[in-house]
């Protein structure tokens, strides 16, 4: 079977892991040195975010060059010895590559702008003319991701599309170099030995670029389901797929891939993880439920029946709880059901008060959860701690173009990526032998490694249990049977018997028949009753009838 397809992958954000060579920001040593606490937890594989050249107008997924290591975070002789050492620990290592845009660093975007309207260097890119009697508008009212329109103007007068920041301009992928460009980069890395990419941005880079340009002013947040949108998921991004994975096959085991494509979880997301596609996709729908039983196990559900009806059993499912571009979940979870977790970053975490504890205890139990699923699960780094998110970052430190683009109207990601507590104490807590390029609220320091390490009771350890028994349990591809019952309680079962439940509610339940073998919090010895905002792992023979994996799903 391929090695992806019940992966545990642990996404490493290297500016924020850990500091090999004390300047403040995490590099290549760093993660090279913390490899064994990645052993130790038992990950399969590393996906480490961009550590490529890159001016940081993105936290580095503005990239000036797509074949080397930015100087803060290393050189290649440093990726050479990691891709080593994480092989001869027995893990893979994937990179993230980001082909929707480049830097306007990039030395393409440079030649562009020195060349004349109409050029070869400006058609690798998305240059068009103004609107307005002297050109004056922007080209469309396309948006761009981080506030304002989605167009810059240049010295000439022309204008070029960036979906993201000004400094991210968007590639254009009718131009052959471009295809070119990427193929022979993946290729670059894959001969270095790397073991599978993470796409970034996966969905838009096919776009109609016809005149006239269509509207289309809702970013993609409402898109029509049938690849017609002029910008994101449009049929033709698939054909890219298909030349990248005649590539990976080319390799022994075949390379991996993992899709962005960040919009809600539809009827097309798992057209990605096609077998002559990517594999994988990312499957966001638990980073955007709420903390309910009915909402958990209609996602869930859909996702599976979506999976088996798109890719057609081909590709691999994913879980994601957290990442680098979302509030940590032990603090997204403490949150009130319709808190608007916009609000509540911009009030620096104050309003509402979240309860830690609580969020804690969800975390827990939602990473037990998340393991439990078939298919590979991706952990941020932090979330094996259960790390709450930092909402009360000075504002001078805040670095996310999402906060300086939308004029502090929305509060931005730095609040996830603060860097990792390794120890107590330290000047920055292990990360690093100074400080850290974000600060590190003291409070930090109590979810550190080393305050966990020897606590068997720990999120840490934990994860390290959890990540261990299900190397053993995940077996069978075999459907998951689901019980019905309190609609707060989910529960379901995997062919070999094991059993998954999380008390969503507000009362404790009794639990269902079974031995215990790990828990989300301690229970009383023979305990019968399941806490609220707990899960736990079951052991059963019991051969209860399948009550709903041919059931209809649920609406919504
Ligand atoms: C993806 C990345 C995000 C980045 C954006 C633009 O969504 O995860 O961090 O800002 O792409 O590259």
């Amino acid at each position: 079977m391929d090695w992806w397809r019940t992966a545990v992958v642990y996404h490493v954000y290297p500016r924020s892991f850990a500091d090999g060579n004390g300047d403040g920001v995490g590099d290549l040593v760093g993660v090279l040195r913390r490899l064994p606490h990645l052993q130790r937890l038992g990950v399969d594989a590393i996906w480490l975010s961009p550590f490529y050249p890159s001016p940081m107008a993105d936290g580095g997924y503005d990239v000036a060059d797509h074949r080397d290591v930015d100087p803060s975070l290393g050189t290649l002789a440093d990726f050479e010895k990691l891709v080593a050492a994480v092989h001869d620990l027995g893990m893979r290592l994937i990179v993230d590559i980001v082909p929707n845009h480049t830097s306007d660093q990039h030395p393409w975007f440079r030649e562009a702008l020195s060349a004349p309207s109409g050029s070869p260097a400006r058609q690798r890119y998305v240059f068009r003319n103004g609107r307005g009697s002297r050109g004056e508008q922007p080209p469309s009212d396309w948006r761009s991701h981080f506030g304002g329109s989605g167009w810059e103007r240049v010295a000439d007068g022309q204008w070029y599309l960036h979906l993201f920041a000004r400094e991210q301009p968007d590639l254009n992928w009718d131009d052959a170099d471009v295809r070119r460009y990427f193929l022979d980069t993946l290729r670059w890395w894959a001969d270095l030995g790397v073991d599978g990419f993470r796409v970034d941005v996966a969905h838009a880079l096919a776009k109609d670029l016809s005149e006239p340009l269509r509207s289309q002013p809702n970013l993609d947040s409402r898109l029509p389901l049938d690849g017609t949108d002029p910008l994101y998921d449009r049929d033709e991004v698939h054909d890219i797929y298909r030349s990248w994975r005649r590539l990976f096959d080319e390799y022994q085991p075949p390379l991996m891939a993992v899709a962005e494509t960040w919009t809600p979880t539809n009827s097309r997301t798992y057209l990605y993880a096609r077998h002559d596609e990517l594999g994988q996709v990312f499957d966001f729908s638990l980073i955007k439920s709420r903390w309910d039983g009915p909402s958990y196990r209609r996602v869930i559900r859909r996702s599976m029946e979506d999976h088996r009806r798109q890719a057609d059993d081909g590709g691999g499912l994913t879980w994601v709880l957290s990442n680098h571009d979302v509030p940590r979940h032990a603090s997204r979870l403490a949150l009130p059901p319709d808190a608007d977790i916009e609000a509540w970053l911009l009030s620096g975490g104050t309003r509402p008060r979240i309860d830690l504890d609580l969020g804690r205890r969800r975390a827990r139990a939602a990473g037990l959860l998340l393991l439990a699923l078939p298919g590979s699960a991706y952990i941020y780094q932090g979330d094996e701690l259960a790390l709450p998110e930092v909402a009360d970052l000075p504002v001078e430190f805040l670095r996310d173009p999402v906060w300086h683009r939308t004029g502090g109207a929305l509060r931005g990601r730095d609040g996830c990526r603060v860097p990792l507590p390794w120890t107590r104490t330290g000047p920055s807590l292990g990360f690093g032998d100074a400080g850290a390029w974000l600060p590190q609220p003291a409070w930090l320091a109590d979810y550190s490694v080393e305050a966990q390490d020897p606590d068997p009771d720990s999120t840490l350890n934990l994860y390290r249990a959890a990540i261990a028994l299900r190397r053993k349990l995940l077996t069978s591809g075999a459907p998951l049977t689901w019980y019905d019952g309190d609609p707060s309680l989910l529960h379901f079962r995997h062919g070999n018997g094991w059993e998954c439940v999380v008390n969503f509610g507000d009362r404790a339940q009794s639990l269902p028949p079974g031995e215990v073998v790990l828990a989300s919090q301690v229970l009383e010895p023979g305990a019968r009753n399941l806490p609220p905002d707990v899960a736990v792992w079951l052991r059963s023979g019991d051969q209860r009838p399948d009550s709903e994996t041919s059931a209809p799903l649920p609406p919504g």
